[in-house]
């Protein structure tokens, strides 16, 4: 440990000065070298055995947070906690001494979230999460996580929100809204481009400027924007050369300068790299913090390579943030958060984040009191969420067969003691070392059981229905694979066309619900059942919420914010993204320490902006359910828009009525084509959406859209502009980005040119 503040010279005038939201100024000026380097460096970081690790630790503070900022008593300088993540607090949940138990709740994951489309309800999931972190004496929740799903294969999907950057970043934004609005930080992450597990801490991101203005970067300028994070997180990865923490273009020049951002850039967890490069780019926190950052930054200074304005203009932006903070205020926690509460909050959200998928001749919802036969091991081994540092530690999960059970359902006992004792055997052999990031190494879900044909057809003569859960984990520092993950199993497929078949003999339908953070192919199979309910990983009640769209008494009315393809394949990036299938290799490369290529880049095989429905719908590719969409058990129609202009942009409004016999809500998206112009654009791109409220059979609701001339701007790398030509829009009113059913025009008077800064260019310091 470095004998920093013992050697320092401390000014005698200072003695009294104690930090308050009035005297930073005076402070940084109060503040020794030292003492400078200390604040920018995150605390003390040992894991449960002392050792030193780069996922931090904090026994003193918060155990099991993620990491801490140091305090500086003399000048009233308090420690702060950091904490995951994007789906609660992930606490250590037990302590040594035993007697209680710190449990957080696990609220639905990013992914299901998004597909609300409700950004108003988010905010509130916001609240809840926001609560618990000022309970449990946090001050950042290092939420939410917004990378684009480039690739349904990233293993952190299930943490993110969407393949489109306008979801992402409205969802973003109401997040950080929610949980600031109880006081506590968030930090949006991971700036920039991280959009892959493989290699994620070595990999350089090649992406031309358009995709990255257009996509990449676009869901963190609306959620700085809209959402106003305390603290933005910068990745792990390089970006077109540098590190995201060590450049000065994307942390000042574009995050502060252009879109005016005035908060703190806190690192990834990561050791020491190139320090004086991160303190020059305006990477004001280096997390979880080692002595040798803090010894850089000081010998740096005093051979001339740091300037002391680089390190003042940090310093002075910990500060900022510090005065804001719980622990600043002296704020009194109770570390017993309201979890009843909150686990209402989850249902709310989880209600309208699942989607329905397919619901052949009214197959559901299905008649209460049924008995129903539940296939599937996640159906008894529920995934309420990821795995990582977004996995929450949480006091219980309702699975499937609970959840049905609670709703009134019977369910088929021999089958569920089946799965029961396959489930404990599974367990008994597995290792889940890291319990506080559910970390069983692998695919992160047991393995299937096998059924033979006598048992299935016993349940289907048993059963009044079958429902089958598929589940899919992913987690971070790992992709997912192609073969038995992204598709099903051989197994899993032969079990589910021999248990159709059987329920089908018998006159009896066959439900299948998907558990998955991500992504899974359903084109070759979804003929087979009679419905499919995408339940994504809900939080911990998930399972009353699936027996609730089950039975009725929920309508679902959730949408896809990403594409189901046909094939994996068919998405551009597959040919760019390190799995087997693809040209990348995942696997460990002979020769080199870590896995995966050292690039991938996103500008070959016709990529560029070429991500999801912006690909699949210009090229006219057929997909399995496209963008948007998601079904409900009533209809809606759509009036003739309006569309009118406005200064700067124009406002569109739309009526929508429930002309069926249930209540429901509606997600209508805003699409538009753009005339033909200097640059190739997609067929059509989200520009703005809205939901309405709960619909009773024949009620209507307008809902507005605000769509200004900057958001319908592309940018154009030939002038460094981000450029909205002149001319004829058609404003298109979807139920999915393929189900478009009311559209209108907007005349744009005269051309938009917004002139930026030329930076982040790819092919600039490749290795
Ligand atoms: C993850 C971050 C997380 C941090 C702290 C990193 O490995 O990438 O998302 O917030 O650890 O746990």
């Amino acid at each position: 440990m470095l004998a920093l503040l013992g050697a320092a010279v401390v000014p005698s005038m200072s003695q009294e000065l104690k930090l308050s939201a009035n005297n930073i100024d005076d402070i940084v000026n109060a503040m020794t070298l030292e003492e400078k380097a200390t604040l920018l460096v995150g605390g003390k970081n040992k894991n449960y055995t002392g050792e030193s690790t780069t996922v931090g630790y904090t026994e003193d503070l918060v155990v099991g947070a993620a990491g801490v900022t140091k305090a500086i008593p003399r000048l009233g300088i308090p420690a702060t906690v950091m904490a995951d993540g994007p789906a609660g607090v992930r606490i250590k949940p037990t302590r040594e001494e035993g007697g209680r138990t710190y449990y957080a709740t696990a609220f639905p994951v990013g992914v299901t979230l998004a597909s609300t489309w409700n950004p108003a309800l988010v905010e509130t999931v916001g609240q809840g999460m926001g609560q618990e972190v000022l309970d449990y004496g946090i001050d950042v929740l290092l939420a939410p996580g917004l990378n684009i799903h480039r690739s349904p294969l990233c293993g952190r999907n299930f943490e993110y929100f969407s393949e489109d950057p306008i979801v992402s970043g409205k969802m973003a934004a109401a997040l950080v809204r929610g949980i600031q609005s109880k006081g506590v930080g968030t930090s949006v992450k991971h700036f920039a481009a991280n959009s892959q597990e493989t290699n994620r801490q070595k990999v350089d991101e090649i992406v031309s400027q358009r995709a990255l203005r257009e996509l990449y970067l676009k869901g963190f300028e609306i959620a700085v924007k809209e959402g106003k994070p305390w603290t933005v997180m910068s990745s792990y990865n390089k970006l077109n050369g540098p590190y995201t923490m060590e450049n000065y273009e994307l942390l000042t020049t574009i995050l502060r300068d252009e879109w005016g951002y005035d908060g703190m850039v806190v690192t990834d967890w990561i050791g020491p790299r190139n320090t004086v490069a991160q303190v020059h780019a305006g990477n004001d926190m280096m997390q979880p913090g080692m002595d040798k950052q803090t010894e850089d930054i000081i010998q740096a200074v005093k051979e001339g390579k740091l300037s002391m304005a680089d390190v003042d203009r940090n310093v002075k932006r910990v500060l900022q943030y510090i005065v804001k903070t719980p622990r600043f205020r002296g704020y009194v926690f109770s570390e017993n958060p309201d979890i009843a509460a909150h686990a209402a909050i989850t249902r709310k959200a989880a209600d309208e984040g699942m989607v329905l998928l397919k619901n052949a001749s009214h197959a559901l919802p299905l008649r209460k009191g049924g008995k129903v036969a539940v296939f599937g091991l996640t159906s008894y081994d529920f995934m309420a969420g990821g795995t990582g540092s977004g996995h929450v530690c949480r006091p219980y999960t309702v699975n499937v067969v609970q959840g049905l059970e609670n709703a009134g359902f019977e369910v088929t006992e021999d089958l569920k003691e089946l799965y029961t004792t396959w489930l404990a055997y599974q367990e008994s052999k597995a290792a889940n070392d890291r319990i506080d990031f559910d970390w069983r190494w692998g695919r992160g879900c047991y393995p299937e059981m096998e059924l033979n044909q006598v048992c299935i057809d016993k349940q289907a003569k048993a059963a009044d229905v079958a429902v089958i859960t598929i589940g899919r984990q992913g987690g971070e520092a790992w992709d997912r694979q192609v073969q038995d993950d992204f598709n099903l199993s051989a197994m899993e497929r032969q079990q589910l066309e021999d248990i159709c078949a059987a329920f089908h003999a018998e006159g009896k339908k066959v439900i299948v619900v998907i558990n998955s953070g991500g992504v899974i192919e359903t084109d070759s199979w979804k003929a087979l059942p009679d419905a499919i309910l995408l339940a994504w990983q809900p939080g911990l009640e998930g399972g009353n919420t699936i027996a609730d769209i089950i039975s009725g008494k929920v309508n679902p009315s959730g949408k896809l914010t990403m594409t189901f393809p046909v094939s994996v394949m068919d998405h551009p990036s597959s040919l760019n993204f390190p799995t087997t299938a693809s040209k990348v290799p995942a696997e460990p490369v002979k020769g080199k320490t870590h896995r995966g290529t050292r690039n991938v880049d996103y500008t070959l095989h016709q990529e560029g902006i070429n991500v999801g429905y912006r690909y699949f719908d210009t090229a006219g590719k057929e997909v399995s359910y496209p963008f948007g969409y998601g079904l409900s058990y009533t209809d809606f129609t759509y009036s003739r828009p309006t569309v009118k202009a406005v200064p700067g942009g124009f406002r569109a409004t739309v009526t929508v009525t429930n002309t069926g016999d249930v209540a429901g809500k509606e997600a209508v998206q805003l699409y538009v084509t753009a005339p033909d112009g200097k640059l190739d654009k997609p067929a059509h791109e989200l520009k703005a959406f809205a939901k309405t409220g709960l619909l009773k059979p024949g009620q209507s609701e307008t809902l507005t859209f605000d769509v200004t001339d900057y958001d319908l701007a592309s940018f154009d790398e030939a002038t460094q502009n981000w450029v909205a030509d002149k001319g004829r829009y058609a404003v298109k009113f979807g139920a999915s980005a393929r189900d478009l059913r009311a559209s209108g025009t907007y005349a744009m008077p005269r051309e938009f040119r917004m002139k930026v800064h030329d930076v982040l260019r790819p092919n600039v310091g490749l290795e």
